[in-house]
């Protein structure tokens, strides 16, 4: 046979390889075993250099031809494979992107936590930092340290739940109760912090308190409080009366009034309540503010020099101011929230409108 007629021959069953390999990698070993460095045509063309002067120029033109052949056969049936390839995978992962996407539930913060913030934030604009403390408290740090009688009614194991009893090992105190309770307001935590921070301190401590109350619409056993205190050099009740206006205004919007009203609390002397002015009447008295134009916020005062006594705070240098908040009450009153038992029952048709 001659070579012409074996290259035409290599070309058919080339051809046939090509057109019954499978998938792209049995292709590529076809292009390999015929075009390859070693492959059968190539083999003939490294034999050109042997054949006569008369053979060369068909043979070399009929091989051209051949891998110019071949070569179209492979691209072509490359593309046939890839194709086909693509759609098994495709179909394999069964991804139909005309299906709509699932929609997750989007949560948000509570009401509760979310002011709780804001206020936290607004403190931290005036350069205050947050302190913490324990919900399960020692009663001296919840009363004995904040300057509280030692038979203040507060302390009765009918306003207080007190955790430890006698048969725990607890030390009893004057009062007949255990020395380790929940804590009924976050005050605690301005002697914890003034044992061990020395002035200045400006502090923010946001968290949870207990009462024994039964849960009404004005009360709930369980509730969230901000407290704050600033221990410095020549703090004055104006400090304290510039520092809550603003922050009134910050939480409850530009334009509410504040009145400070002398009240008494163990912990500060001179003590007194805040109002902000009624934001359904403006002051001027409706069903809202009881007809008094005003809604009590919160309790300050400057911190009493007992309570400096007790936390180790050199009275001749440094004096200051304190006050605490109850969230739930600033939650209500800003959105007109009728019964504080709804920030706490979980139904979502209520929560979801914050
Ligand atoms: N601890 C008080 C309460 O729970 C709130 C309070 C009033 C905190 C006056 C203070 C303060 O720091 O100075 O009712």
């Amino acid at each position: 046979m001659g070579v012409v007629e074996e290259l035409h021959e290599l070309r058919e069953r080339a051809l046939t390889d090509i057109s019954s390999a499978q998938d792209t990698s049995a292709l590529s070993d076809v292009r390999v075993a015929y075009l390859g460095k070693k492959g059968s045509l190539t083999g003939v063309l490294r034999g050109l250099g042997s054949l006569s002067a008369q053979e060369r120029p068909t043979v070399g033109k009929t091989s051209n031809e051949v891998r110019r052949a071949l070569e179209a056969a492979l691209d072509s049936r490359k593309s046939e494979l890839e194709a086909t390839e693509l759609q098994e995978r495709m179909d394999a992962g069964a991804l139909d992107v005309t299906l709509p996407g699932r929609r997750r539930a989007q949560g948000h913060q509570h009401l509760i936590q979310r002011i709780t913030r804001e206020i936290v934030e607004v403190f931290v604009g005036l350069g205050y930092t947050v302190a913490e403390g324990p919900e399960v408290e020692m009663e001296y740090y919840n009363f004995t340290a904040l300057n509280h009688t030692p038979h203040h009614p507060a302390r009765s194991a009918s306003d207080t739940f007190y955790v430890r009893d006698r048969s725990e090992g607890a030390v009893v105190s004057a009062t007949g109760q255990s020395d380790v309770l929940l804590r009924t307001h976050t005050s605690p935590v301005q002697i914890r912090t003034m044992e061990e921070n020395d002035p200045p301190i400006y502090i923010i401590a946001p968290g949870r308190v207990y009462r024994r109350d039964i849960a009404d619409p004005s009360h709930l056993p369980m509730f969230t409080q901000v407290e704050g205190i600033v221990v410095d050099e020549n703090i004055t009740f104006g400090d304290l009366k510039g520092t809550l206006d603003h922050v009134v205004q910050a939480i409850f919007g530009e334009g509410r009034r504040t009145r400070f009203r002398p009240h008494f609390f163990p912990f500060t002397e001179p003590s007194a309540e805040v109002d902000v002015s009624c934001g359904i009447c403006d002051g001027a008295g409706c069903r809202f503010c009881q007809g008094t134009g005003w809604l009590e916020i919160l309790g300050c005062g400057m911190v009493d020099p007992n309570v400096f006594g007790h936390a180790g705070v050199d009275t001749d240098r440094f004096n200051g101011f304190a006050f605490g908040m109850g969230v739930e009450r600033i939650a209500a009153l800003k959105y007109g929230i009728p019964d504080l038992r709804m920030l706490v029952e979980g139904d979502m048709r209520f929560l979801r409108q914050f």
